[in-house]
């Protein structure tokens, strides 16, 4: 056989019938059935049931003998009706078989470590070690295969809307982020470390300073964090940049990409505008600068309610200047144990507690602390969450304001789980909208940027306090998941100057670490704005993956591995020596 293939096995179709046809693709399963042999022969497009019958193709027939799961084989035969009680409805070529009369083996396979249609069942840890098997099944293949249309259509969508994708370099200088940042030796200025970039963040505004214009970039990105589901050492962003705009301008444009690809790929109109929330807002009602809003289950303040209570704990929250936050749920009358699980599902959320008020047939409270209740606390709660009535449930979180409202909001996210208000079949987006400029680190006594310290402070600044002031930087949210974050920037060369003032640096500090950008600043700065999308948060939300190592081909494990490369790993002697380096053993 010269050539490998004429058509692939999922695209067999009707027309195919009595014609001959080759096929490549791995043994997915064999059967003998008598004096038959069936194969599922299977590729990236789908699967097609092979026909070796002795009759037809001895040889072809004994050399099927041999063939075992994940063979790569490639066949020659004829297309022909399956018999109607062999028929496979779910099967897009089920009504169809190929009677083999020619077959070669391409490749062979040792027992696989893992089945393939068994993976969702197996160890992470195995399948990441052999990514290359687990990319071969049908989800890992569609979620790649997704992935690149995205890239694609973004790529389509801006170049339409007058961008130029520009490459910014991996070896670098860091920016300040936030996260730590992957250090790479120099071998010919020992002691001399690049970093790899935790964003283009620099280099995309200096392009603004030269004026591109309108910049985009599908770009690698490192941090050396903390790793979760939704979090990568390195990740993607869909990175942008634009002159002469407002945050609005670049919020529409952004809106206007994710409604294209929202149609595009999965045929949802996504109305326009998305929902705008201010941060402060947000956090109030949802405890949360990224809600899911897909469901509604609101914060509820009730600490004017239990102003005059008797209840020690809560009198000193609220002398302290603390809050008292309750979720109320209808419709769901929990019992004693389901009640007693939550408290210590709120503990594991970081609540310091949790306190369950639920009413009975007749409106009275049932609760830890119901002797201290009045008898009428369900008409004072009416009061203020006037859908309260009886069998409903409070669970009510009390503390210092940020830090109860952050476990309220997520008791939030997991009761709107548990309960089943999340509709799974919904996409919401929304704008959470001027943040802080800044946030306090209470542990170093310092200012630390929100954003990042590029962001330009809104207009009022001037005459506000450092905890006062607001940035004009804008987060889009995706059904609770923050997919991007973005500001206008700071061009003025003052207004920069203040802010590394404010967050502390010394004026050598910021020569040595930003004397690049200051200076750009008076060489004709436009005014500039951008946004940067995670990509793989994109994509992860839009395949139904739970995280978002399964729409990268070759992720890190939670610990930072790489399982298949076995990367980190360490170098020997004289690599070192030649980086000048010397290792201390932990
Ligand atoms: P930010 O740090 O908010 O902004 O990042 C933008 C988006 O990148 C994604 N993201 C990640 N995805 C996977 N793994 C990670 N470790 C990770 N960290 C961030 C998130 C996030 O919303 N330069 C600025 C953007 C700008 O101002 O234009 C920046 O990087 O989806």
């Amino acid at each position: 056989m010269k050539i490998q293939r004429t058509v692939s096995c999922g695209q067999v179709t009707q027309e195919h019938v009595d014609k001959k046809i080759q096929l490549s693709g791995w043994v997915n399963k064999r059967r003998d059935h008598g004096g038959l042999i069936f194969i599922d022969l299977r590729d990236r497009t789908g699967l097609m049931q092979l026909v070796f019958n002795p009759d037809i193709a001895a040889e072809a027939h004994k050399a099927a003998h041999a063939l075992r799961s994940e063979y790569v084989i490639s066949v020659c035969g004829i297309v022909y009706p399956r018999p109607t009680e062999t028929v496979n409805e779910k099967l897009p070529t089920g009504k169809l078989e190929l009677y083999v009369t020619e077959l070669e083996i391409l490749n062979r396979a040792k027992m696989l470590p893992f089945s393939l249609e068994d993976a969702e069942n197996v160890d992470e840890e195995l399948r990441l070690k052999y990514r290359y098997l687990d990319l071969r099944r049908k989800r890992m293949y569609s979620n790649m295969a997704l992935r690149s249309d995205v890239i694609f259509l973004m790529r389509y969508f801006l170049q339409q809307h007058g961008f130029h994708e520009i490459e910014t370099p991996t070896l670098t200088k860091d920016t300040p982020e936030g996260a730590r940042e992957f250090l790479v030796p120099s071998r010919l200025h020992h002691g001399f470390f690049y970093a790899l970039p935790q964003s283009p963040q620099l280099y995309k505004q200096l392009l603004m300073a030269g004026g591109i214009e309108r910049y985009f970039q599908v770009a690698r990105c490192f941090r050396d964090e903390d790793l979760r589901a939704d979090r990568q050492p390195e990740f993607t962003q869909l990175d942008l940049e634009l002159s002469f705009v407002t945050a609005q301008d670049i919020q529409d444009l952004m809106e206007a990409l994710l409604v294209y690809i929202m149609k595009a790929v999965k045929g949802i109109e996504i109305p326009r505008p998305f929902t705008r929330i201010v941060y402060e807002q947000a956090f109030e009602v949802y405890g949360s600068d990224k809600p899911d809003l897909r469901f509604e289950l609101k914060i509820q303040d009730l600490s004017t309610l239990f102003k005059d209570t008797s209840l020690k704990f809560l009198q000193t929250v609220l002398q302290q200047d603390g809050r008292i936050g309750a979720l109320h749920v209808a419709g769901k009358t929990f019992t004693r144990s389901e009640l007693d699980s939550w408290v210590i599902r709120a503990q594991n959320l970081g609540a310091k507690g949790l306190l369950w008020v639920r009413f009975d047939e007749d409106g009275k409270p049932e609760s830890p602390v119901a002797k201290f209740l009045p008898d009428d606390f369900l008409f004072r709660v009416a009061n203020v969450i006037p859908s309260c009535t009886k069998n409903d449930t409070l669970f009510i979180i009390a503390g210092p304001y940020k830090e109860a409202w952050t476990s309220l909001g997520r008791l939030r996210l997991e009761l709107g789980e548990a309960l089943n208000l999340i509709p799974h079949d919904v996409y919401n987006f929304s704008w959470i909208v001027d943040f802080p400029l800044f946030e306090y680190d209470a542990d170093a006594k310092c200012w630390n940027a929100t954003h990042h310290p590029f962001t330009s402070p809104t207009e009022e600044w001037e005459n506000q306090e450092p905890g006062e002031m607001h940035a004009k930087a804008y987060d889009v949210i995706l059904n609770g998941v923050e997919l991007g974050g973005g500001s206008i920037r700071i061009h003025d060369q003052a207004v920069q100057k203040k802010m590394f003032e404010l967050l502390g640096l010394s004026t050598e500090e910021t020569q040595e670490k930003f004397g690049f950008l200051l200076e750009a600043q008076e060489l004709g700065f436009p005014p500039h704005g951008g946004i940067a999308l995670g990509l793989d948060r994109l994509i992860m939300l839009l395949t139904n993956s739970n995280s978002i190592r399964d729409v990268i081909a070759f992720p890190k494990t939670q610990r930072g591995f790489d399982l298949m490369m076995s990367a980190p790993a360490s170098v020997d002697a004289a690599k070192l020596r030649e980086y000048g380096l010397v290792v201390k053993k932990k």
